[in-house]
């Protein structure tokens, strides 16, 4: 194993770190915080990862000692920072008299190649509870901030270094310095590793072959986007294109054209054997009239566990392997790192996949890459940029998009609310209908604030946090943009997902996309949902948009348009039969999250 090796004791930010590594040109693997030096053999250096336990605490991850004697250079982060202390003789971890959260003022008290660059004062992040009180034997303090004494330290001859902050997050001014010191000039890494080097590509097409066999094949589920369309290319140019099949899934939930441009892409990009199965029918009848939205997105995750387990079954068992598009990140996602928090089950969890899961009959070809690296594998491997560039879309598609509901709900005041939007000079009610929002690592299903009066960008920015801190029970907020009908002539009505539905909401998000292409030259706005409510005036519903700009989908600033591009996007939906208002969602992530079920 060459570069560098990043042990994971269960904090958020390792992959974080591994992909900082990867920054510098050096290849970096993740790995359980316990990895012997023998399993370490040929890599250059080794990350301690930060992590949510105490060193104090009984049964914390710990670190084989083995790794202490390797003789390569070791930087520990926060819990490995202190982890070096607590192993290391002479140490000593103790709970601090303050818990030290969020930016910190560090000052150097000494020189090290790992802080070459950097000067005498800067910025840090931190978040511990825990600090170093006595440094282990034949270490010295590097530097330290007002509330923590060892804020680095290093052992000189043994080049072990800990640190207390984060230098992986970008709050930490220097902090990509500081790691690409560690991995240059202490580790003595050059930097020439490129995931879409014709060297990384031929390894993982050797490594394909070699799982895969002289005579076993590989059917993917493709979806469109940017990970199965780059696994599939990578296994059909390792085996051949006969040897390797795709099967997408139109669930009908699809926007306008969706299908058919995806199948073309995959043509243009020469994918001789994806055949598209048409199960929209099931899907519909799956959803059939719940308007729950959890409800829906398990009939819809039940509607493709079934049609998946179908076309599993028709393949006959020890010939075919099962080809997935999991990247780097998703194994941590469903805990597939020991030390890491569950945070979502993988979708993909079929019993007859689990069986060929556990039989090895998995073929993974990404699992060791970032999304933003897959991309450039992609371009490297020419696939057409319909399948590279693609906005994320989730797995239950515009069924997430048309909120339903059993009852009539009437509008309401509030007088708080009012009161809040009359000091921004702007007019506000309650939106009789439900949406999904985040707080903390909490979902929350409540009210969205509607405003009306003039337009303004920068009120409206400033109203929209305010409302929702201060109203409990409303984490979204939306602007009024325009209506075939006076306000007080939309109802909300019963409604359930149907074709008809669905059809008016394709059409809305065909045009909206269209004039956000030609609005964001610059390719600001991560992702545009359009969303379709149960707000109806004459048997038209009502429409909102909602425009963000992200990096990961974990949060989001809403999209600042100007004004004439508002008009433009309210009056070409309200030409849709079936649109009888448009609405402009004007709130960041959190509190809403970015698709409103
Ligand atoms: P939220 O709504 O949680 O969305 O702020 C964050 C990102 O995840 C996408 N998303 C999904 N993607 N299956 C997916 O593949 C899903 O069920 C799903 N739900 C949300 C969403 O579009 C956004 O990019």
């Amino acid at each position: 194993m060459h570069g560098i090796a990043v042990l994971d004791a269960g904090g958020q930010y390792c992959h974080l770190l591994a992909r900082r590594v990867r920054e510098v040109g050096v290849q970096s693997h993740v790995l359980p915080i316990d990895t012997s030096a023998d399993a370490l053999a040929g890599i250059s250096g080794i990350i301690i990862s930060g992590g949510p336990r105490s060193v104090t605490e009984q049964g914390s991850p710990r670190i084989h000692s083995s790794i202490l004697s390797m003789g390569v250079p070791i930087l520990g982060i926060c819990y490995g920072h202190q982890l070096l202390a607590a192993t290391m003789p002479g140490g000593v971890v103790k709970p601090s008299y303050s818990r030290e959260y969020g930016l910190a003022k560090l000052t150097l008290r000494s020189a090290a190649e790992l802080f070459e660059g950097v000067p005498e004062t800067s910025d840090v992040w931190v978040s511990h509870g825990d600090s170093v009180e006595k440094l282990p034997d034949g270490f010295e303090v590097l530097a330290s901030t007002d509330d923590c004494a060892v804020a680095a330290m290093v052992h000189r001859v043994k080049r072990i270094y800990g640190v207390q902050f984060h230098p992986e997050v970008t709050h930490t001014q220097f902090g990509q310095r500081i790691l690409e010191n560690f991995v240059r000039r202490v580790c003595r890494c050059e930097s020439n590793w490129k995931p879409s080097s014709a060297e990384t590509i031929e390894a993982i097409e050797t490594d394909i072959r070699a799982r895969v066999g002289p005579t076993k094949n590989v059917l993917f589920f493709v979806s469109g986007g940017v990970d199965s369309s780059v696994a599939y290319k990578l296994c059909a140019d390792a085996l051949g294109q006969d040897r390797v099949h795709g099967v997408y899934v139109d669930t009908g939930f699809m926007r306008k054209n969706e299908s058919a441009e995806v199948m073309a892409a995959y043509e243009k990009a020469g994918f001789k054997n994806v055949r598209l199965r048409d199960a929209s029918a099931d899907f519909l009848a799956a959803v059939g009239t719940e308007t729950n939205p959890e409800s829906k997105r398990k009939r819809i995750g039940a509607a493709f566990l079934a049609v998946e387990s179908d076309v599993l079954e028709h393949l006959p068992r020890g010939e075919w392997l099962l080809g997935q598009g999991t990247i780097y990140p998703d194994t941590i996602e469903s805990g597939g790192t020991r030390e890491s928090a569950l945070i979502k089950t993988h979708h993909n969890r079929v019993p007859e996949l689990l069986v060929r899961i556990e039989a090895g009959e998995i073929v993974e070809p990404l699992v060791q890459f970032y999304k933003d690296e897959v991309r450039e594998i992609g371009r490297a491997l020419g696939l057409p940029s319909r399948l590279i560039e693609k906005q994320p879309f989730p797995g239950p598609g515009l069924a997430v998009r048309f909120l339903c509901t059993d009852e009539p709900a009437a509008w309401s005041e509030n007088s708080k609310l009012s009161q809040v939007a009359s000091g921004f000079n702007l007019k506000a009610r309650v939106l009789p209908v439900r949406g999904v929002g985040v707080q903390g690592d909490e979902r929350t299903y409540a009210h969205t604030a509607l405003l009306t009066g003039e337009y303004d960008e920068r009120r409206i920015a400033e109203v929209s946090p305010t409302i929702t801190n201060s109203l409990r029970d409303v984490n979204r907020v939306v602007y009024w943009a325009g209506a075939k009908g006076s306000i007080d002539e939309f109802h909300v009505e019963p409604t359930t997902t149907s074709r008809e539905g669905l059809d008016v909401l394709r059409e809305a998000d065909a045009r909206v996309r269209d004039i956000l292409a030609e609005y964001d030259t610059q390719k600001r706005i991560w992702q545009c949902p359009v969303v379709m409510l149960p707000l109806k005036r004459q048997g038209e519903s009502t429409i909102a948009i909602r425009p963000v700009e992200s990096h990961d989908g974990m949060t989001a600033q809403y999209s600042r348009l100007p004004w004439p591009i508002i008009e433009r996007i309210t009056s070409a939906v309200l030409q849709v039969p079936g649109v009888g208002a448009l609405l402009y969602d004007v709130t960041n992530k959190p509190p809403a999250t970015i698709e409103w079920e």
